[in-house]
């Protein structure tokens, strides 16, 4: 995969990340992991940058899953060593300080749903259609897609599609929580922008620590959670965003942070 296949552009405070390999559905290859990691890496330190969007070139896919030509390759070490890395930059797109988008166009399939639920937000066109469909391959979702699928839309279902390796359209991956909302195809990318703006104006400190505590608290019980938000709700309280957002308040006028 070449660095064209995975195109930045930055639009003010907003950076859009789209997959670009359409011929093969935007699969995911070693090199994608790669380079994306290098652009989150990036974008972390831009300070200009407080949103950014995945997406899919093309009107077929998202990404329809992990490179299969790939897979093919892999011994078990080998296997091990993808899905490792896979994680870790999935990882890091939940982790990242800044709210991240999928913009997603077309099929989410394996690693692309996978991919997906590492976002913060998910958008869906119309046309979306999601799946873990690794058991057709004889293999399991290995980019943590077991463990997110089933925090998202609860084990049974998560069961269901896993076992089955069915797909399932946006409508239905919305009724489950899968996805926030769906809009039709040609309005995708402006509903996600307008959500992102949405956020842009808003505090980027309080977003990264409400990300911080939502993503971590979860994974606490509700008493260790609760104390999680209160440390960071502290936390708050030393930044200049905490100042200008009480002050503006109580001055009657609109903060800027
Ligand atoms: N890896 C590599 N190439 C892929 C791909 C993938 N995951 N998905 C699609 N492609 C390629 C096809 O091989 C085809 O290439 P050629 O034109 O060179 O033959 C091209 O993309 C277009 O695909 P189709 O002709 O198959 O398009 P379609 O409209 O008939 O079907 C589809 C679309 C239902 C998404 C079908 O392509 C498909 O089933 N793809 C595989 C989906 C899948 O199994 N994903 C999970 C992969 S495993 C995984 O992700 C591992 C993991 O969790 C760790």
């Amino acid at each position: 995969m070449t660095e064209a296949s995975l195109l930045l552009e930055k639009d003010g405070a907003l950076a859009i990340i789209t997959f670009n390999n359409p011929k093969a559905l935007n699969a995911l290859t070693v090199a994608t992991f790669c380079r994306l990691e290098e652009l989150l890496d990036q974008l972390e330190q831009d300070t200009d940058i407080r949103v950014v969007i995945l997406t899919g070139a093309g009107e077929k896919a998202f990404i329809a899953g992990g490179d299969i030509s790939h897979l093919g390759t892999l011994d078990a070490d080998g296997a091990r060593e993808f899905a490792l890395l896979a994680q870790r930059v999935i990882d890091r797109i939940e982790a990242f300080p800044k709210p991240v988008i999928a913009a997603i166009n077309g099929y989410a399939l394996g690693g692309g749903c996978e991919l997906a639920m590492g976002c913060d937000i998910r958008i869906a066109s119309d046309s979306a259609r999601f799946g873990q469909p690794e058991v057709k391959l004889g293999i399991i979702p290995g980019f943590a897609g077991t463990q997110r699928l089933a925090r998202l839309v609860g084990k049974g279902r998560a069961k269901e599609l896993v076992f089955t390796g069915e797909m399932i359209d946006a409508e239905e991956a919305c009724r489950i929580g899968l996805v926030n909302r769906v809009v039709t195809g040609d309005r995708l990318m402006e509903e996600a922008r307008a959500l992102a703006l949405k956020m842009c104006d808003k505090s980027a400190s309080a977003i990264r620590f409400a990300k911080d505590a939502i993503d971590n608290g979860l994974e606490m019980d509700f008493a260790r959670g609760a104390r999680y938000e209160a440390d960071l709700f502290a936390l708050c309280f030393t930044t200049a965003d905490c100042k200008e957002g009480i002050s503006a308040f109580l001055e009657k006028r609109l903060a800027r942070f």
